[in-house]
């Protein structure tokens, strides 16, 4: 099972302002955001992740004919869409992909999902969006615990003038 994390940022690890907006992402982040969605299949998000989808119709959705896992404690969750699984740890989440016959998965985020999905050493590759902006207090690109995780750099392209793709392997 390949794991991904696809994230956009600023240039000093920001993924959100201090009001939780992302709202600086780049259309040519969310373009190749949601085509990687789509290739793999299968999503997963935290709940405070999925609040923000929720306000969307399903066809804004990333990974519109995938499925979509949403970590959470909670066992009283619904959420109007064909497509969606509800689970509680990483490797629950992992585990329910496979059943799905899925052999990869695109974490897309918060910071409190991709830092658990680090602190447990389970993340393969890295897309990481740099936009052009830096903002002193935000959300920090992860929370949860402390990890340290060694990279090699697969590509490193324009996505536009403006913003950066780095994508890199988590060395095992
Ligand atoms: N720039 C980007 O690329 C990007 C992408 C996505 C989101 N964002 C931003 O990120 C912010 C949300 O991030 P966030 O860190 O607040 O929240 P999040 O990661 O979206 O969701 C956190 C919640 O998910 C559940 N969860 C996460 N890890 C878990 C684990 N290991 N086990 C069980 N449950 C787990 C918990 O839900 P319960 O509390 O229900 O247990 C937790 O409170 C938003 O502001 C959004 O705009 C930015």
């Amino acid at each position: 099972m390949k794991v991904i994390l696809y994230i956009a940022t600023t240039i000093n690890g920001m993924i959100a302002k201090k009001d939780g907006n992302s709202d600086f992402v780049s259309s040519e982040d969310e373009a190749s955001f949601n085509k990687i969605c789509r290739n793999t299949g299968c999503v997963i998000m935290g709940r405070n992740t999925l609040e923000y989808f929720k306000s969307l119709p399903i066809e804004s959705w990333p990974n519109t004919d995938g499925i979509h896992i949403a970590l959470t404690s909670s066992k009283s969750l619904s959420v109007s869409h064909p497509q969606i699984y509800f689970t509680d740890s990483p490797q629950s989440a992992l585990k329910l992909a496979e059943q799905k016959n899925k052999s990869g998965i695109v974490v897309i985020g918060g910071s409190k999902t991709w830092g658990s999905f680090m602190k447990e050493n389970l993340v393969d590759e890295i897309y990481l969006d740099i936009e052009p902006l830096a903002f002193g207090e935000g959300m920090p690109m992860f929370i949860g615990g402390d990890f340290e995780i060694k990279l090699e750099l697969i590509e490193s392209k324009p996505l536009s003038p403006q913003t950066i793709q780095l994508h890199y392997r988590v060395k095992k």
